[in-house]
This record gives C-alpha cells, sequence and structure tokens, in this order.
C-alpha cells in the first residue's frame, strides 16, 4: 500500500512538473498535445531510470511502447493490404481495389523514429499509408528497414535504397500497374533523412536518373554535424522532440558509445578536418532572416572525441552535405517544416540550399505545428494537428505526383 501511494505520488509530482513545459498559445488540443509531451518525458524518464540501474536499455524501453501500436495488415473494401518483402526487407502494401484504366503513382514511404523506433506497421502510419493509397488512387509501400543500435549506419539507408531499387524494376512496376513516371519517395524525421540521402544518390546514378519524379519530406532530420542551430537552442525541450532524446537516440545509429552522446550534446563531436564540411549545414548563410533573430553562429568544436567515426562525415547520415552539383539534378520537392521543432532548421537549410542550386521546392510550414504529430494522428491519439499535417502533405501530393 506504502508503495503504490509512493509510486502514485511520485508520479503526479513528475506528471505536475512535466506538464510545465511551455507549448505554442496557438494550437488547437492544446491539453491533449500538453498531456502527451508529459507522458513521453516521464516514459524517457523511466527509460532512463531503468538504464541507469542496468536493468534494460533505454532505447528497449521505448520500443516495448511502441510495439502495442503495431497492427496487422487489414484490407478495407477500397484497400488490398498486404506485408511481404522486397529483397528480404519486410514492406507493408496497399493496393488499390478497383479497377483503374490508367497506371497508378505509387509512393515509397519511410517512417521516423531516429533511426532506432517505428515500423511501417504502427498505426498512425498504417493510417496515412492507407489515406494517401484512398486519396491518390496510387500504390503505396511501406518499409521496414533494421533499425540501430543493432543495425547501425548505414544499414537503414541501405535497406532503403534496396527496396527503392527493387521497387523500380520494370517488372515490379507492371506487376503493380504502377507508372513508372510518377512515383515518388516520401519519409518523416529520420525517414526524411533516408528519402533524403536515398533520393540523392539514386538521382545521381545514371541507371536510375529521372527515375524518381518527386520527394516529400516532413520535418526531415538532415544533419549530425551542429547539434546548436537556433531551433535546437529554441526547442531544446521540445514539444515532443526534445534535444536530449533525439541526441540520445539518434547517435545509437553511428555508435553505442556514451561519449559520443555526450559530445554531441556539447557540439564537439566533429572530428579533426571536417571544418570544411561546415559551409554546408552553416546556418548562418542559409537561414532566412526571420529565424535567426539573435543567435548567433559558433563554429561545432572539432577533435574532442578519441574515436573518429567516419560516418560523421558521410551524405548518407547527413544529406546536407551534399555538394552544389549533387543537389543541381534532385526531382521536384515537397518539404513541411513545423514551427515548434527542434529540427525545424534543418528542413529550412535544405529549402534555401535547393533553391539556390535552382530545384523546384514547394514549402509547407506550419505555424502551430510541432514534430512528430503525425505519428500521432490514429488511435490512440487521433490529433487533429496529426490530420492537419497529413491534408498538407497529401494534397501536395494530389496536385503534383
Ligand atoms: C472507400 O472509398 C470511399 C470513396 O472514396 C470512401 O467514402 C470510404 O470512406 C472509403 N472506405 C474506407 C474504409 O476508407
Ligand atoms: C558561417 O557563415 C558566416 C556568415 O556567412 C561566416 O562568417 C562564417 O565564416 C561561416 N563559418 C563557417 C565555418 O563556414
Amino acid at each position: 500500500m506504502g508503495y503504490k501511494t509512493l509510486c502514485f505520488g511520485l508520479f503526479l509530482i513528475l506528471f505536475a512538473y512535466y506538464s510545465y513545459i511551455p507549448m505554442p498559445e496557438n494550437i488547437e488540443e492544446r491539453w491533449k498535445i500538453q498531456f502527451l509531451d508529459a507522458g513521453m518525458k516521464m516514459l524517457s524518464f523511466m527509460a532512463k531510470m531503468f538504464e541507469n540501474l542496468g536493468l534494460i536499455k533505454y532505447e528497449d524501453v521505448l520500443s516495448i511502447f511502441m510495439r502495442v501500436l503495431l497492427t496487422k495488415p487489414v484490407s478495407d473494401e477500397n484497400i488490398t493490404v498486404i506485408d511481404t518483402d522486397f529483397s528480404d526487407i519486410p514492406v507493408r502494401l496497399y493496393l488499390p481495389k478497383w479497377k483503374s484504366e490508367r497506371q497508378r503513382p505509387a509512393v515509397i514511404y519511410i517512417h521516423g523514429g531516429a533511426f532506432t523506433l517505428g515500423s511501417c506497421k504502427i498505426r498512425s502510419y498504417d493510417y496515412l499509408n492507407r489515406w494517401t493509397a484512398n486519396k491518390l488512387d496510387a500504390v503505396v509501400v511501406g518499409l521496414d528497414y533494421r533499425l540501430a543500435p543493432q543495425y547501425p549506419f548505414p544499414t537503414a539507408f541501405e535497406d532503403c535504397v534496396l527496396v527503392i531499387k527493387f521497387f523500380l524494376q520494370d517488372t515490379i512496376l507492371e506487376k503493380y500497374g504502377v507508372d513508372p513516371t510518377r512515383i515518388c519517395i516520401s519519409g518523416d524525421s529520420s525517414g526524411g533523412s533516408l528519402a533524403t540521402a536515398a533520393t540523392q544518390l539514386l538521382q545521381n546514378n545514371p541507371e536510375y536518373k529521372d527515375k524518381i519524379k518527386a520527394q516529400a519530406l516532413i520535418y526531415p532530420a538532415l544533419q549530425f554535424i551542429d547539434t546548436l542551430m537556433p531551433s535546437h537552442r529554441e526547442y531544446e525541450h521540445g514539444p515532443f522532440l526534445s534535444r536530449e532524446i533525439g541526441i540520445k537516440l539518434a547517435h545509437l545509429y553511428v555508435t553505442e558509445d556514451i561519449a559520443l552522446h555526450q559530445a554531441m550534446q556539447r557540439n564537439e563531436h566533429m572530428p579533426q578536418g571536417s571544418r570544411h564540411l561546415f559551409k554546408f549545414v552553416n546556418w548562418s548563410d542559409f537561414l532566412p532572416e526571420k529565424y535567426k533573430k539573435n543567435h548567433v553562429y559558433n563554429e561545432p568544436t572539432l577533435g574532442k572525441l578519441n574515436v573518429f567515426y567516419p560516418a560523421l562525415m558521410d551524405s548518407r547520415l547527413s544529406p546536407l552535405l551534399a555538394s552544389d552539383s549533387q543537389l543541381q539534378s534532385l526531382p521536384l520537392t515537397y518539404i513541411l517544416t513545423c514551427e515548434h521543432d527542434v529540427l525545424r532548421d534543418e528542413g529550412l537549410i535544405y529549402i534555401t540550399r535547393l533553391r539556390n542550386v535552382g530545384v523546384q521546392v514547394a514549402h509547407d510550414h506550419i505555424e502551430e505545428g510541432i514534430h512528430g504529430v503525425m505519428s500521432l494522428i490514429a488511435m490512440p491519439y487521433n490529433l487533429q494537428l496529426g490530420l492537419k499535417v497529413g491534408e498538407k502533405y497529401i494534397s501536395w501530393l494530389e496536385k503534383n505526383l
């Protein structure tokens, strides 16, 4: 009894503490978001506690919670849903049932989760991909790339590329009735990073050039170089994704060594000899004035880590590192950014860099938007803000794919 009361008391105190984090004034369902945000931070706190006690790893606690949200492939009156694999990578296909005179467009969707969590089978992604298939009369492919830390860089990237290459084969496109001139690669958050890097690779490969009509990136994560951009500072505590949780999870894609996590927190993780890369991610050069506010650009400190991780200098990890000539040939691009997002500036910088070299970019900026809301659109959250973001994305696809 005493133990339970103590736990309950602790729960209330933590909840009150985490509910105190400031939330944007201008959003609908403010209380619901506040509640979800507090829940997320408590879960993270618990996971950290269990990890410190040596019971279970931080990311494993979070992934147990996610497992509850997985769905079976359930077909409905309009869409046949099938779990299968492409090149040995699990995929979930959404195939419209009605007869079509024309070949269909296709979307390959790469889910988010900081390279360590998530699945295309999670309720909200299942909802989004089904919705896309319905609204666009499109074939949609959700894919489950392997996750860190069990499968470190570049496994996730390579899995995504394998699936895309498999799907782009003439025989496969024909099998699913897909129009080879109307294919889009999409992704959110770390999935946006994977979509970006995969599109860069394929578009610069003569064999695949121009096979991708468009890329759609939802609040993408695009670099590991500088962890103190203005949005990293302003939205350090979230909502939803805090700078600390983001770094704690994402660094696992490079290594499980906590020293990298600590160095990234201090923005001191880049190796000697990497200074020439800063010009690709220098927010002072690429961020529109209104987002710079009174922030002062500080160069990340070099050479503090004892171990050299080549991944940190690799554009497959940080797609913002691609050179202008690699960006030049990229297809039609849609980028959605959210104001209240620790990763906001990474998307904004990519927009500037793409437009500077003449790539056509459509941009939606959601003023009351929050990182990760599109993975909270389905039960049990039913977040209106997530639906709003989903609607923007899908209506862009409807007009442009
Ligand atoms: C099937 O499509 C119709 C017409 O677009 C729509 O009204 C209906 O809600 C769809 N059913 C499901 C289960 O999504
Ligand atoms: C970053 O951009 C600012 C403003 O253009 C410039 O003064 C600075 O030298 C740049 N730093 C690096 C490392 O590229």
